[in-house]
């Protein structure tokens, strides 16, 4: 990422900080979003929680602690933290110093994924990501892949309004908006069409249904209407620190004959998106962001999605507030 424009700061929003399976019962990780070294583990009874990690009592890292039940236990001198981050025991046996407590984050789990929410003054979450339909549904389950990118949730969300780069970049025969985006709170949504050249015969025609709930978690909706496919595609973009993300693709298919051949396609699309944000990842790390940008006709609505995102700065809003100018009478 260029040097020369800071984002207002990490946006609000909810972030992905592991996929289900990562974190199991009775385990316990150390995690960096946000900007910190954070803990994540998951009870005996199977409840996810996220804290700070440095312990309130004398400053031990929790990444050396156990799960003990449903609490977290510092390695130290084995004091006990409820999901709350409340001190609830210690190794003395008396009294819990009553103001010990480790800050924790709001944490949701759906569709194998665990969501942290993230705000910078710590305000509980504003809205909540969408549940999308699973096996008991017709669909696969999510097939995720990683990538590590020196990049901000702004830049690569941006992506999904910018059609410009969908002909260039990865290789579609055509690309276009359909209707206007619309914008409702948190909710961005947008719908494209596609033509993607199969060799020099075949073209298909996909519709693209996107939606950013946040700069977080963009969900792609997508439909070959020609041979009656749907598939949804997540891309996941979580913050490390201001300037790094760990970015998630991951791919679900609505059944489609026989569950290996489901399999395939999911199997198909995720390759597909993988292999796109890998030809994306060199631009996003290389590039600069602009303030200003000398946009085109032709060019997708990035100063609509723009706008959109101010309102994940609140930061940014409040610095705006107080330089309101004070009018004496
Ligand atoms: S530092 Fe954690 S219990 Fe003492
Ligand atoms: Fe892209």
């Amino acid at each position: 990422m260029g040097e020369s424009f800071r984002f207002p700061g990490i946006p609000v929003g909810w972030y992905v900080v592991a996929t289900s399976d990562e974190v199991r019962a009775g385990q316990l990780h150390t995690v960096k979003y946000f900007g910190e070294e954070l803990i994540l583990y998951r009870t005996e009874s199977g409840q996810v929680h996220l804290t700070e990690a440095y312990c309130p009592h004398l400053g031990a890292h929790l990444g050396s602690g156990t799960v003990q039940g449903e609490n977290l236990r510092c390695s130290f001198h084995g004091f006990e933290f409820g999901g709350d981050g409340r001190c609830v025991r210690t190794a003395y046996g008396k009294g819990v110093p009553r103001k010990a407590k480790l800050t924790t984050w709001e944490i949701r789990e759906h569709n194998g994924y665990v969501f942290a929410w993230y705000h910078p003054e710590g305000k509980q979450p504003e809205w909540e990501v969408p549940v999308l339909p699973g096996p008991s549904e017709g669909w696969t389950a999510f097939r995720t892949r990683a990538i590590s990118v020196k990049s901000h949730p702004q830049e690569t969300s941006e992506n999904s309004v910018d059609t410009g780069h969908f002909i260039q970049v990865h290789g579609f025969g055509d690309a276009w908006t359909e209707g206007d985006l619309e914008i409702d709170g948190h909710v961005l949504k947008g719908a494209y069409g596609i033509q993607y050249p199969l060799g020099d015969k075949i073209k298909f025609v996909a519709k693209f249904n996107v939606e950013v709930h946040g700069l977080g978690y963009s969900l792609v909706r997508v439909r070959v209407e020609r041979f009656g496919i749907q598939i949804n595609l997540l891309v996941l973009s979580s913050p490390v620190d201001h300037d790094n993300i760990i970015l998630r693709t991951a791919a679900s298919a609505k059944r489609w004959g026989a569950l290996p051949i489901t399999n395939l396609l999911r199997e198909a699309a995720s390759w597909g998106l993988n292999r796109e944000v890998g030809q994306d990842a060199p631009i996003w790390e290389t590039k600069r962001y602009l303030d200003r940008p000398m946009l085109a006709e032709g060019d997708g609505p990035i100063g609509e999605y723009r706008r959109y995102c101010k309102q994940f700065y609140p930061q940014q809003a409040e610095a705006k507030t107080t330089k309101l100018p004070v009018v004496a009478a």
